[in-house]
């Protein structure tokens, strides 16, 4: 049984806390922290486990085996390295850290500590469509991979959300995704101006398209619509030079009647990847278990951040623009 310290209890860090007491075999959750300590008390109540003072009081329980990181991302790299200092195994939600110097130094503390202890949230590598997908494409059934045409589409955001946040918080998973079907990094973005919904909130660039470039010339493009209004829709079609692989969206029913046929879509990313976040926890503690963890690592999450900067640089000047990446250090191979 492992015992699991949970840092923030908002939506995400609540589901995962939840989930971890309920639902995940050979996990526990004994302490919890936010900066809301009412809302961390909630959750502490609703689980059996215990709120504390400070995030540093939940690394260093000693019951504590191993800590989820769900506060918002300009917290995590601090976090992340406080629980690698500890010696303790992470899973911290997406982004590692908005911007690649953060993530590096991430990177940094993770190779002297010469242990690989940090999992990044992107939690669509454990659905199981995708899996499929990733299955035949690497089964060579479609042959080379030539492009992937990635949707993904909200039906409504907060007024809060801005155009850099469709880039960051949304066409990050693409990101993670193209990276991980493509098993090649992305060298190049570009971010193509839309007509704006009218919809939109004002100042809101939305629909995005923006196009991702691998080191082999594979093209993503991928569609970021944040007011599409109608349901929460995330596709993924790979083309390849014999066939196509595509995400079928899940459903579980669907009525025919009047000559047609109806079946539902998701309204939001809780219910259509409840699922993944569910295998991508138990795929985590079962790492812990064997002392083995091949979730997304810390590279995964800088190299995601990293094209993510390179798109908003793309969305400043209109251009294409390369991505910056270092070597990749042997210790992530
Ligand atoms: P939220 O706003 O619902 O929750 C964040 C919580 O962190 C709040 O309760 C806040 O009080 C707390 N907090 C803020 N600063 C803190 C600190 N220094 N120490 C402790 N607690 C602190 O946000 P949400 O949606 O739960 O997002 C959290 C993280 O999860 C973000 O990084 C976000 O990008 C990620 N996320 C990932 C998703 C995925 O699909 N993998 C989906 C949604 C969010």
């Amino acid at each position: 049984m492992k015992t699991i310290g949970v840092i923030g209890t908002g939506n995400m860090g609540a589901d995962h806390a939840r989930r971890l007491s309920g639902k995940v075999s050979g996990a526990r959750v004994a302490t919890v922290f936010d900066v809301d300590q009412a809302r961390a008390g909630e959750v502490a109540r609703s689980i059996g486990a215990t709120a504390v003072a400070r995030a540093q009081d939940v690394i260093d329980h000693p019951e504590v085996d191993a800590v989820v990181i769900a506060t918002p991302g300009e917290t995590h790299a601090e976090l992340t390295m406080a629980a690698i200092g500890a010696g303790k195994p992470v899973l911290c939600e997406k982004p590692l850290a908005p911007t690649t110097a953060e993530c590096l130094q991430v990177l940094k503390a993770e190779q002297s500590c010469g242990k690989h202890l940090v999992q990044v949230g992107f939690m669509r590598r454990f659905d199981h469509g995708y899996q499929e997908v990733k299955s035949v494409v690497e089964g060579g059934d479609i042959g080379d991979v030539l492009i992937v045409h990635c949707l993904h589409r909200n039906p409504t955001v907060p007024p809060s959300f801005t155009s850099d946040m469709s880039l960051t918080d949304s066409v990050v998973h693409e990101i993670d995704v193209a990276r991980w079907l493509s098993g090649e990094e992305i060298v190049s973005t570009s971010v193509v101006p839309v007509r704006r919904s009218p919809l939109a909130a004002p100042g809101l660039r939305d629909p995005q398209l923006v196009l991702l470039e691998s080191s082999s010339g594979v093209v993503v493009d991928v569609e970021v619509f944040v007011n599409a209004r109608y349901a929460y829709d995330v596709r993924c079609e790979v083309v390849g030079s014999l066939g196509v692989a595509s995400l079928e969206t899940p459903t579980v029913s669907a009525v025919r009647r009047d000559g047609m046929s109806r079946s539902v879509v998701p309204d939001n990313w809780r219910t259509r990847f409840g699922g993944a976040y569910l295998a991508e926890l138990q795929a985590w503690v079962d790492g812990l278990e064997a002392g083995s963890a091949d979730g997304p690592s810390a590279w995964d999450g800088y190299a995601a951040t990293a094209v993510a900067e390179s798109c908003l640089r793309s969305l400043e000047s209109g251009e294409r623009t390369r991505v910056e990446l270092v070597d990749k250090p042997a210790f992530y191979n």
